[in-house]
This record gives structure tokens, C-alpha cells and sequence, in this order.
């Protein structure tokens, strides 16, 4: 893992082509926590566009063929810079199974201590909070993250649930942000934003991503492109749910290939999407 990510190789292609420069630290320089609210998610994709397959299981997940230790670093670069981590009540579900990877690896696991440090030297807590939309509320605080940590959103129903009560008094914070099931697109925003969340990471999947581009939530989209036709019948893609319409406009923010990350040859494109409206702030 440290050889792979240790490996040079990537290029700049936009916005200034430049000359090849390490992985580390590449997407720890795209905006220093101090520049403002900022709502961003980051996807791996294979060429044919699945984020996610089923398993011999039939249990989804990123696949094999695409996930590779380069973009997971970066996946943790982007996630020491958070104040919070957005997820679903899914997720927490699967990862009290064992069945997904541990997309709280970076505030524990011994390989990111560096990104810990540098997360400490920007007057960064040592966890994020934990942001969980769920319409079910069937979920048990994770035994190894602070329920105090928690906000719990979701609609009416859910945030009145006997789930939101066990909740609750575990400590977590739960907040019903919509009049419905679930959580109100619309309203996400506001309430990440009353509640103190000035940069989240959205690691969700495609039913989050389409929540945060329906509520004009999606300040930037990383993007890995990995170089591989998947196939496959069943198969999530990156937003899912109900036609956007308008259509979310986003523009190129940057570009880099990375050259070594699946062999020879078969590099990856890295790219990094912003709302339209977003600023140059993180420059
Ligand atoms: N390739 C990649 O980079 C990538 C990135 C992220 C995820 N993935 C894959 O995508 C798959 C799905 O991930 P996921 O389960 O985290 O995400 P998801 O499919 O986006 O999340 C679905 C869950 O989000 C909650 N939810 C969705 N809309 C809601 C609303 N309006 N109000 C309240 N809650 C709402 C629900 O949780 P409850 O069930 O608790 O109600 C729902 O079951 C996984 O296989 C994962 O590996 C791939």
C-alpha cells in the first residue's frame, strides 16, 4: 500500500499542464479547511459507469476491478479535511455486518497517522461528526465512534421512531429534516449548516449523491475514472433516483492522470467537479 502510494506518476492536465508530481498531498491541496462551507463527495467509477456490483454474495460494493490503494489514499486525504462525514443509515448497517470498508479508516487506522497529523495541525477535532440519513432508523451507534458525534436526519416519521428515541438516549443527535419519510432535498443544506457542518464529506452512495445534487447540495465531485469495461446487469451508477430536472450543471475544476495506478499503461483520470456557482475559495 505505502509503495503504491508512494509512486510518483501523476500528471497535471487542467487547468495548467505541468510537469509529473507525487499522489501524496494531491487533493490535500485543493482548499485548506479555512475556505468556507463546502459540501463535496468523491466517486470511483469504471469507464462503463458502475460505482457499484454485486459480490458472489450478492452483497454491493465498489468493485474489485476498480478499487486500487491510490484512490483510497485520496479517499482519506479528502476525509481528514471534513468536519463531518455524510453517510447512510445503510451503510452503518453494512459495516456492523463486516460486509463494506471502513470509510472511517483515516481517523484510526495506523496507515493514515500522517494525514492525522496534518488534520491535527489545522485545529481539526480527531473525529469528524457523523451525519447519517436514514428514513428507517434501524441502525446501533458504531461501538468505536462517539454517539455524541451522531446527527441523525430524517423525515418526520423517522425522526419520531422508536429508533429515534434508542438513538436518542445513546447520545446521538436526531433531527427531523422533512415533513415526510425522508429527508427533504431541499432542506438539507440549512440544516447541515445550523448545525455547525461547514465541510462535509458525502461518502454515500448514488441514492445520497442524488439527494445532495436534488437540494443544489453538491458543492464539488471528485471523480476516479479507472480504466476498466465491467459490465454486469445489476449494477449501481453514480446518481440514482428520479431525473433531475433542470439538470445540475458542473464544470471541470482540475484534472490529473494518474499514470501508475492500475499497471502499465492503464492509468487513471482523477478529475474534480464544481457547482457552477462555486467560487475559486479553495485555491
Ligand atoms: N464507487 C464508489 O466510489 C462508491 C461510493 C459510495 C458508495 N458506493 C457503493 O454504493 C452502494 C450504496 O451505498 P450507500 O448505501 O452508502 O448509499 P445509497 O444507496 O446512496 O444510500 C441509500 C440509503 O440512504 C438513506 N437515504 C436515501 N435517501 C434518503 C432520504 N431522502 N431520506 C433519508 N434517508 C435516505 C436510506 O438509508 P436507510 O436504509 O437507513 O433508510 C437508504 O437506504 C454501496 O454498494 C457502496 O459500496 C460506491
Amino acid at each position: 500500500m505505502t509503495d503504491a502510494v508512494d509512486a510518483a506518476g501523476v500528471l497535471p492536465l487542467y487547468p495548467q499542464p505541468g510537469p509529473e508530481r507525487p499522489l501524496r498531498g494531491l487533493y490535500l491541496d485543493h482548499g485548506p479547511p479555512t475556505a468556507g462551507r463546502l459540501i463535496y463527495a468523491n466517486f470511483i467509477s469504471s469507464l462503463d459507469g458502475r460505482v457499484a456490483l454485486p459480490d458472489e454474495h450478492g452483497v454491493f460494493g465498489v468493485p474489485a476491478a476498480i478499487a486500487n490503494p491510490r484512490d483510497w489514499w485520496l479517499f482519506q486525504e479528502l476525509a481528514v479535511q471534513a468536519d463531518a462525514m455524510l453517510v447512510s443509515g445503510r451503510y452503518l448497517r453494512a459495516r456492523a455486518r463486516g460486509e463494506v470498508q471502513d470509510l472511517f479508516a483515516a481517523f484510526h487506522d495506523s496507515r493514515y497517522e500522517e494525514l492525522r497529523r496534518w488534520r491535527k495541525a489545522q485545529d481539526l477535532p480527531a473525529w469528524p461528526r457523523v451525519v447519517v440519513l436514514t428514513r428507517a432508523v434501524d441502525f446501533e451507534p458504531p461501538p468505536d465512534i462517539d454517539a455524541s458525534r451522531l446527527l441523525v436526519l430524517s423525515g418526520a416519521a423517522g425522526a419520531a421512531s422508536a429508533g429515534a428515541r434508542r438513538l436518542r438516549s445513546a447520545g446521538a443527535e436526531v433531527v427531523a429534516a422533512g415533513a415526510e419519510d425522508g429527508v427533504d432535498a431541499r432542506r438539507l443544506r440549512g440544516v447541515l449548516s445550523e448545525a455547525g457542518c461547514d465541510r462535509v464529506y458525502a461518502v454515500g452512495g448514488p441514492r445520497v449523491l442524488h439527494l445532495l445534487a436534488a437540494g443544489a447540495a453538491l458543492d464539488r465531485l471528485y471523480l476516479t475514472l479507472a480504466p476498466r469495461l465491467l459490465g454486469g446487469e445489476r449494477l449501481s451508477t453514480l446518481v440514482e433516483g428520479a431525473m433531475l430536472d433542470p439538470a445540475p450543471a458542473l464544470k471541470l475544476r482540475s484534472l490529473y492522470y494518474d499514470q501508475v495506478a492500475h499497471g502499465a499503461g492503464a492509468g487513471q483520470l482523477l478529475a474534480c467537479y464544481a457547482a457552477a456557482d462555486e467560487g475559486d475559495a479553495g485555491d
